[in-house]
């Protein structure tokens, strides 16, 4: 992952990227001029083509029609702009379902899921494959040397409707995939833990998909894992196989496919993504509520700490409303650029939106775009103008790669699938919830922090929360001790180290894997009902879940106790009990257990990093009130209130691009030189 776009590659000018997905296909050619002149306008250096174009570029079997793709690349390269070259394989065309209507996908009920939307297909079905190997190759011929060519973007948002196939195909790739992991059927019923409800396996063939259950029960939960690990690496294997081809026949093309770091979409394990690709790219989308807009830096974080800390590329956001959501509000005022910088701010190199011109007709007609219905004389078209040019002035700050905080946050997609699989003690757990929790604490306190996949390299940082780390290897429990062996705090939480790799409980008491670490034991959890709440002796609240923690350990502090005055009139009588607990390890190292769901984990992180260290970067009156977001040379201040914010506790300030210096307006982002 160490390329960027070819054509400014080697000794270029350091330059931002802007542009879009440009869809020159609903529209007639003169339209296109006029595209390419508002695109000048708005300073768009870059647009991805070809996206859905497939049923365009191949009406028939036989039959090929590229030469409107000619004109287009010629014509955005005459006007310097540059191309990210869809493989055009994101939605197979109608004539395929026509003649192979075994390519399309099916769900957990068994019913197919019908054409007529977009991304119908079986990611195993190998006669898909085959047609968009046959695609891409025809692509790669063509354009592998046209000098529009920056990056190939392989099919688009892999995953985002047909992620968890339940087909035939399916089912023959899943037996596949479960011989290698397990060579025999004897490690497979040890894994899935078969010998309970008779679910002993006799022969490949008779292992399925874990489609519906009857009511009141569900598919054995390793069964379900696994499946979740198949069609996240199914979906790889097809990027693979379309990486190869290009990467066989146009060598010095990078490589890109827009991931989903987003809100909820749990499917794809990009950790096991990312070292594919050449370069990172990112889709996001605003969900709207209280967590939105640290959602989004969150989720820009993490797909920095996929990156590496490297520059990447966000491939799709809105300038404006979205048209997914129930109620689809247009962004207020300020919005457009503050979530393009933070994005930038975490190391996008590239700032691209969902899409260059609103559709007239299909689907997304009511999606914003950069060029709205309303045209080139209207506000938004103005701040996406605005934006083009601040992201000129900011050209110093492309290749500038992220400043490692002191603190990070592990994130892991098999403990996202595992912790909320049915059959658990509560089905009110949620995964990104707890992380965005401890993500928001670290903003409200000031001190920065990494969002980085699980299992990465932990050296040089100094305190490490693992929220929900439920899936534990015994490889990865023993990394953990020895960061903190080594001085390092580790931060966990109720229901982290429960299962192995093969989802079994580890014996002998939670928080199984991390119990001798922690120094305490459970017996047994006590979750509340929904609403209900804990109340700790520091003042501070719990939901969700309690537990009656035991101290077997040496060096164990009680950090703060439950008291009796919850809410939940069945929950067990916790008074007296630890909730928050503190083992002092190694060379001044420590590992915290939180037994409950904080309702504000602040106070608590507080007091961890102060035993840590580790301090704001930021003046306190700023503290909670700016987000801080460094990259090499560069500190990027983010107004996270609606209110404005004085810069006066920075003192003399000089800002980049004419951002502000002494007043950070509501929602706004100003950068600074290091
Ligand atoms: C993405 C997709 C785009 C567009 C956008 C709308 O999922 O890649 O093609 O549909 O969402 O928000």
């Amino acid at each position: 992952m160490s390329r960027w776009l070819r054509r400014t590659d080697a000794g270029r000018t350091p330059r931002l990227e802007f542009g879009a997905d440009y869809n020159p296909e609903q529209w007639p050619r003169e339209t296109w001029t006029r595209d390419v002149e508002l695109m000048r306008d708005a300073g768009v250096t870059i647009v991805t083509v070809g996206v859905f174009s497939w049923a365009r570029l191949q009406p028939a079997p036989d039959v090929w029609d590229l030469g409107w793709l000619d004109d287009v690349l010629d014509l955005l390269h005459e006007n310097g702009i540059a191309v990210d070259l869809a493989t055009a394989t994101a939605s197979p065309p109608p004539w395929m379902h026509h003649r192979h209507p075994e390519i399309l996908a099916v769900d957990a009920d068994g019913r197919t899921l019908w054409p007529g939307g977009r991304q119908h297909h079986r990611p195993t079905s190998p006669v898909f494959r085959r047609y968009a190997l046959d695609l891409v190759e025809k692509m790669a011929r063509r354009y592998g040397e046209h000098p529009a060519l920056a990056a190939w973007h392989v099919s688009n948002e892999l995953g985002c409707h047909d992620v968890h196939d339940h087909s035939p195909d399916a089912e023959h790739a899943f037996r596949i995939w479960l011989r290698e992991r397990y060579g025999d059927l004897a490690a497979l019923n040890h894994a899935w833990g078969t010998a309970f409800w008779s679910q002993h396996y006799g022969d490949w063939a008779e292992i399925r998909t874990p489609r519906r259950t009857g009511p009141g029960t569900h598919p054995n939960p390793t069964q379900q894992l696994d499946f979740a690990r198949f069609s996240s690496d199914a979906l790889l294997s097809h990027l693979r196989a379309e990486r190869d081809l290009l990467r066989s026949l146009t060598p010095d093309v990078p490589v890109t496919t827009n991931f989903m770091v987003m809100g909820e979409t749990s499917g794809m394990d990009y950790a096991s993504w990312a070292p594919e690709i050449d370069i990172v790219s990112n889709d996001h989308y605003v969900h709207p509520g209280p967590s939105a807009r640290d959602e989004l830096s969150f989720s820009a974080n993490l797909t920095g700490g996929l990156a590496g800390g490297a520059p990447w590329w966000l491939m799709e956001h809105s300038t404006s409303a979205v048209n997914w959501q129930p109620v689809n509000r247009a962004k207020r005022p300020g919005e457009l650029a503050r979530d393009s910088l933070t994005h930038l701010a975490h190391g996008a190199d590239a700032i691209c939106y969902f899409q260059w011109r609103q559709s007239a007709a299909g689907a997304e007609k009511f999606h914003s775009a950069m060029l709205p219905h309303a045209g080139s004389d209207s506000a938004l078209f103005r701040a996406v103008r605005d934006l083009g040019a601040t992201l000129r002035e900011l050209a110093p700050v492309a290749g500038a790669h992220r400043v490692p905080a002191r603190a990070a946050i592990l994130w892991d997609w098999p403990s996202w699938w595992a912790a909320e699989q049915p059959f658990t003690p509560t089905a009110e757990l949620r995964y990104k919830a707890e992380a965005l929790g401890w993500y928001r604490a670290f903003l409200d306190t000031g001190v920065r922090a990494d969002v980085v996949p699980a299992g990465s390299e932990l050296t040089g940082y100094e305190l490490v929360v693992a929220p929900v780390l439920h899936v534990l290897p015994a490889e990865r429990a023993a990394e953990l001790a020895a960061f903190a062996e080594g001085g390092g705090h580790l931060v966990t939480t109720y229901f982290s180290g429960i299962v192995d790799e093969n989802a079994h409980a580890v014996l002998g008491g939670y928080p199984g894997a991390l119990r001798e670490l922690l120094g305490v034991r459970v017996e047994e959890f006590a979750p509340l009902d929904p609403g209900a709440t804990v109340l700790l002796d520091d003042g501070s609240t719990g939901d969700l879940w309690s537990e009656p923690v035991r101290v077997v350990g040496d060096d164990v502090e009680v950090l703060a106790g439950y008291t009796g005055g919850g809410s939940d009139p069945g929950a067990a009588d916790l008074t007296g009990v630890p909730a928050v607990t503190r083992r002092a390890i190694g060379a001044g190292g420590s590992a915290t257990y939180v037994s409950t769901r904080l309702a504000d984990r602040a106070p608590l992180l507080r007091r961890l990093l102060d035993a840590a260290g580790i301090v704001p970067e930021l003046p306190g009156e700023l503290c909670g009130r700016v987000e801080l977001i460094r990259r090499e040379g560069f500190r990027f201040l983010v107004n996270r209130t609606d209110t404005p914010v004085e810069l006066a506790p920075l003192g003399e300030i000089e800002s980049l691009a004419g951002l502000p210096t002494t007043t950070l307006p509501p929602r706004a982002v100003t950068v600074l030189r290091d």
